[in-house]
C-alpha cells in the first residue's frame, strides 16, 4: 500500500515539475552571458528572459556565414519534444540590425535614456542589445491582450504587454518585450524574423505560416517616440484599432498628436519551414533519438546580408493539465479539473484540492486523510524559455563561390569537464558528422574565450580555448573496411589518437598548406608557442575549401584530446553520390536532386511522423558494386536504364496503408522495354514494380524506402515480332488448309486457273 502511494505520489511530481530550459549550442548561445569568468553568468536580466540555468551559456565570439550556406543549429532541451509527456514547439528566429550588439559590459542597456551615452541608447556600445529602444517604449505603453489565460496570477492594474501569466509583473529584460517573448505567432509587429517553427501538432502549420510576420503585415497604436517616453507610466494605448483611433489622453496629459493605428510591413520574406519537433528524451538535456543532439539545417537565405545578426531559439512547453492552444481568459482561476480527473463536479474536485492554482493541496486517496501537495506555478505551466546567439555575420558571396555548395563546419562547448560546464557542453565539431558531395564547399571556422574559469580543465593555458585539426591515424591492426568506390578510401579511426603521420595524407586532402593551417593555427598566429596552441587567438577561419577527393575522413583536435577523459573528434564523408537529406514529416515536402536525376514527393499527411528522408543516386556502376559487396545479384533485364535510386529509411510510411509518396528517376536509354525493380535496402529481394514511363523518366508510387534500378530487355521487341510473325504465318497457312479441305472444289479451281495462267504464260512468250 505505502509502495503504491509513492509510486504514485512519484508519478504525479514527474507529471508536474515541469523544468525545461533549452541550450542553444551552435551558433554559441549566450544565455545572457557576456565573457565571464565564472561558472554562473552575471546577469540574468542582461538581454533577454531566458528561464534557463545560470550556468549554461558560452562566452562572446563571432562567426561569418556566406550566403546559402548550411549552418547545422544546434541545442538542447531539458524537457522533451515529440514526447506525449508535453506539448512542445522550438521555433527558429534571426535578427539583423546596424545596432545589434554584443556590448562590453554585462550590466542591462538602462531604460532611461538619461543613463546613456548622449541620451541614446540604441547607439551607446557599451550596452548588449538586440530589441531596441523605440520597440520596447511601444511594448511599455501598450494594452496587453486581455483574452490570454493568466491562470490565478493576480495581474490586476498591470495591464502593459509587458505583464503576462509568466511575468506578472513585468520585469524587465533588455528590450525584450515580455508578451512577445511567450507568445508566437505575435500579434504586433516584431523584428524577429521567422526561420522554422518545428511543433507536436503539425496542423497549426498554416496558421503559423499564414501569421508570422515574415509575410504578414502587423498593427500598433503609436505615438511620436516623445510621447510614448514622457507618457510611459501615465497611458496604455488600445490594442486595437477601433480603440486606438477613439482614443482620448486622460485630463492631465499632453501629448504632441493623436495616436496613429500604424501599420509594420511584413518581412517580405517566405514563411517559416514548419515540421516536426524531433524526439527528445525529458530530463536528460535533450539529446535525440542515437544519442546525438537534435539539430536544425539552416540554410542561410540568400537575400540576406548583415554584419550584426543574432539567432533565437524558443523552446514552448505545456503540460497536458489543461488544453493550452484552446485556453483563453475565460477561464481564469477557473481551469475545468473534474472532467480531467473523473470527479462528479468541480466542487467534488475542489474539496479533494484539484485546483489550478500555486501548489494546490491534493487528496489523492479518497478515504485517506493524507494529503500531497503539488509543486506547481501558474506561471510555469505552460512555460517559454530561450536563448539566443551571440551576433554574426551573414556576407556575400565572393565570385569564386557562385552557385556550389557550402556547409559550415563548426567547434561547439567550451573549456571545463563535463560537470564544470553542464549545462553547456565540452568540445566537440558541428556537425560531428558531416557528408558532402564532392566539388562541395567546407567552410572551417570557429570561436572560444580566453576567459573561461581558471579552475576548469583542460590542456594549454588556464581559462583558454583553442581547437585544431588533424587528420587522425590509422587503426593499428588490420580494418578491411574498404567503404564502396563512391565513397573512397577510409582515413583515420574514432578509436585512435595519435594523427595520422603518412606525409601524403591530409584532412579532405587538402593542401599541405591548408592542413598546416588547421593543425598550427597559422597564419592568424604567426609562430609562437603553439604545441598546446596557447599563443593562437580565440578564432580561426579557414574560408571555404573545395573537396575533391572521396573518402570518409576523422579528425581530432589534438589539444582538447586528452583521452584519459574526454576527446574532441569528428567526421567528413566526401561522396561522388549525388545525395541529399531532409526532414519530412506530416506536412510533407519534397527532396531533388540536381539535373532532375532523382526528385521525392511527398504529399500531406502521408507520413505519420518525421522523418530523417535520404535520397541519393548512384551510377549503374556504382550501384553494381554496391550489389557485388553485399553479395546480391539483380538478374532481371539485360542491360541498366537507369542509375541505383536509394531512399533510406526503409520504413516511412507507418501504418496509413493506403498512402503513397512519389518517386520519380531520370532513365538514362530511351524507354523502351524498360521495368523498375525494387528492393528494401538490403538489397536481398529484387521485384518488379509499377511505373509509368514517360518523357525519359519512370515514375513509381512508393510506400517506403529502398533501392530502385530500371533495367531494360534487349530485343525483346524483336523477339515478341518473330513470335507475332510466326504465329500469324502458321494462323495463315492453317486457316489456308482449313478452309480447302472444307471446300476442295475451290482447290481444283485454284489448279485449273493456275494451269490456265501457265498455258497462257507459254502462249505469249
Ligand atoms: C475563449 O474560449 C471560449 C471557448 O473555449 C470561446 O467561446 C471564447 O470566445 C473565447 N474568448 C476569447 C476572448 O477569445
Ligand atoms: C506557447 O504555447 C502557448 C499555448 O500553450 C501559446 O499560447 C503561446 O503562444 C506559445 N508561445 C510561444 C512563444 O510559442
Ligand atoms: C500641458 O501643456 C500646457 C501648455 O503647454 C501646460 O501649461 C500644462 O502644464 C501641460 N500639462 C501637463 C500635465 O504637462
Ligand atoms: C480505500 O478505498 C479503496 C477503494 O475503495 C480500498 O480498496 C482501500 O482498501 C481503502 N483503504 C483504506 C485504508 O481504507
Ligand atoms: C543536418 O545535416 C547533418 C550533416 O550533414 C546531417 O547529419 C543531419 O542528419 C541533418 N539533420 C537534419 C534534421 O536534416
Ligand atoms: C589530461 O586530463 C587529466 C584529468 O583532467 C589531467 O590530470 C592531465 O594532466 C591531462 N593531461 C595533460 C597532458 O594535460
Ligand atoms: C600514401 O603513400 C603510401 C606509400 O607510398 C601509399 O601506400 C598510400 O596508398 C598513399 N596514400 C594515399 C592516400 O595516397
Amino acid at each position: 500500500m505505502l509502495r503504491l502511494f509513492l509510486f504514485i505520489c512519484e508519478a504525479l511530481l514527474l507529471l508536474t515539475t515541469v523544468v525545461g530550459d533549452i541550450y542553444l549550442h551552435n551558433p554559441r548561445g549566450s544565455n545572457n552571458r557576456l565573457d565571464e569568468q565564472t561558472r554562473e553568468r552575471a546577469n540574468a536580466n542582461n538581454l533577454f528572459d531566458s528561464q534557463n540555468n545560470d550556468r549554461g551559456g558560452y562566452n562572446v565570439g563571432s562567426l561569418y556565414y556566406y550566403q546559402g550556406s548550411t549552418l547545422s543549429v544546434e541545442w538542447t532541451n531539458q524537457h522533451s519534444c515529440q514526447n506525449p509527456n508535453c506539448h512542445c514547439e522550438i521555433i527558429l528566429q534571426y535578427m539583423c540590425d546596424f545596432r545589434v550588439r554584443d556590448g562590453a559590459t554585462t550590466q542591462t542597456i538602462p531604460a532611461n535614456r538619461a543613463q546613456c551615452e548622449n541620451y541614446d541608447c540604441d547607439m551607446d556600445r557599451r550596452y548588449r542589445m538586440n530589441e531596441n529602444y523605440a520597440y520596447y517604449s511601444e511594448c511599455s505603453v501598450r494594452e496587453r491582450n486581455k483574452g490570454l489565460f493568466t491562470a490565478d496570477q493576480n495581474l490586476n492594474n498591470r495591464n502593459t504587454a509587458r505583464n503576462t501569466r509568466q511575468n506578472p509583473a513585468g520585469t524587465r529584460r533588455g528590450y525584450e518585450c515580455p508578451e512577445e517573448r511567450d507568445y508566437y505567432p505575435y500579434w504586433h509587429p516584431s523584428p524577429w524574423v521567422d526561420i522554422a517553427v518545428m511543433t507536436d501538432d503539425v496542423s497549426r502549420c498554416s496558421y503559423y505560416k499564414a501569421e508570422s510576420q515574415n509575410v504578414k503585415e502587423k498593427w500598433a497604436c503609436v505615438l511620436p517616440m516623445a510621447d510614448m517616453e514622457a507618457l510611459n507610466g501615465k497611458i496604455i494605448l488600445p490594442n486595437n484599432k477601433e480603440g486606438c483611433e477613439a482614443y482620448q489622453f486622460p485630463k492631465n496629459v499632453n501629448a504632441s498628436s493623436k495616436p496613429e493605428w500604424k501599420s509594420f510591413p511584413a518581412h517580405g520574406v517566405p514563411p517559416p519551414d514548419c515540421r516536426e519537433t524531433e524526439y527528445s528524451r525529458d530530463n536528460h538535456l535533450g539529446n535525440g533519438y542515437g544519442g546525438h543532439p537534435n539539430m536544425y539545417n539552416w540554410t542561410i537565405p540568400s537575400y540576406l546580408e548583415h554584419e550584426h545578426c543574432v539567432l533565437r531559439v524558443r523552446y514552448n512547453i505545456s503540460t497536458s493539465d489543461y488544453p493550452s492552444w484552446a485556453t483563453n481568459a475565460s477561464s481564469n482561476n477557473k481551469v475545468n479539473m473534474a472532467d480531467k480527473f473523473g470527479f462528479s463536479s468541480e466542487s467534488a474536485a475542489k474539496d479533494r484540492g484539484y485546483v489550478f492554482k500555486n501548489n494546490p493541496v491534493v487528496t489523492v486517496f479518497g478515504n485517506l486523510t493524507l494529503n500531497l501537495r503539488l509543486a506547481i506555478d501558474t506561471a510555469q505551466f505552460g512555460r517559454v524559455f530561450q536563448d539566443r546567439s551571440h551576433t554574426f555575420a551573414v556576407r556575400k558571396r565572393p565570385d569564386w563561390l557562385q552557385d556550389t555548395a557550402i556547409y559550415n563546419l563548426n567547434v561547439r562547448g567550451k573549456r571545463g569537464n563535463i560537470v564544470q560546464v553542464y549545462p553547456a557542453v565540452e568540445y566537440d565539431f558541428v556537425p560531428n558528422n558531416l557528408e558532402v558531395a564532392s566539388g562541395d564547399y567546407v567552410h572551417i571556422q570557429w570561436t572560444g574565450s580566453n576567459t573561461n574559469p581558471n579552475n576548469n580543465d583542460g590542456q594549454g593555458l588556464a581559462g583558454t580555448d583553442r581547437s585544431n585539426i588533424v587528420l587522425l591515424g590509422s587503426q593499428v591492426y588490420p580494418e578491411g573496411i574498404e567503404n564502396a568506390k563512391s565513397r573512397g578510401i577510409n582515413y583515420g579511426h574514432y578509436g585512435v589518437n595519435y594523427p595520422m603521420s603518412i606525409d601524403n595524407a591530409t584532412f579532405l586532402s587538402l593542401s599541405e598548406e591548408d592542413a598546416l593551417t588547421l593543425a598550427f593555427l597559422d597564419p592568424g598566429q604567426f609562430r609562437g608557442e603553439v604545441s598546446e596552441l596557447d599563443d593562437a587567438g580565440t578564432y580561426f577561419n579557414l574560408p571555404p575549401r573545395k573537396v575533391t577527393q572521396t573518402g570518409t575522413y576523422h579528425y581530432m583536435s589534438t589539444r582538447n584530446n586528452n583521452f584519459s577523459n574526454r576527446d574532441q573528434k569528428g567526421r567528413v564523408t566526401v561522396t561522388s553520390v549525388a545525395y541529399k537529406t531532409q526532414a519530412i514529416g506530416k506536412m510533407g515536402g519534397t527532396i531533388a536532386l540536381q539535373n532532375g536525376i532523382a526528385k521525392v514527393t511527398v504529399d500531406e499527411d502521408t507520413f505519420d511522423s518525421l522523418k530523417i528522408v535520404r535520397l541519393e543516386r548512384l551510377s549503374a556502376e556504382e550501384g553494381e558494386q554496391v550489389l557485388h559487396e553485399a553479395n546480391r545479384k539483380l538478374d532481371e533485364g539485360d542491360s541498366y536504364a537507369s542509375g541505383f535510386v536509394f531512399i533510406y529509411p526503409d520504413e516511412l510510411i507507418g501504418d496509413q496503408k493506403d498512402k503513397a509518396f512519389t518517386l520519380e528517376m531520370k532513365l538514362d536509354k530511351d524507354s523502351n522495354n524498360v521495368e523498375v525493380y525494387y528492393a528494401a535496402t538490403d538489397l536481398s529481394v529484387w521485384s518488379k514494380v509499377e511505373a509509368r514511363i514517360q518523357d525519359g523518366k519512370a515514375t513509381i508510387q512508393a510506400r517506403s524506402g529502398g533501392v530502385w534500378v530500371a533495367r531494360q530487355h534487349t530485343n525483346v521487341g524483336m523477339i515478341v515480332g518473330i513470335v507475332i510473325a510466326c504465329v500469324v504465318v502458321i494462323a495463315v497457312l492453317a486457316g489456308t488448309i482449313f478452309y480447302f479441305a472444307r471446300n476442295p472444289g475451290k482447290w481444283q479451281a485454284v489448279r485449273t486457273n493456275c494451269r490456265n495462267a501457265k498455258r497462257s504464260m507459254h502462249s505469249h512468250v
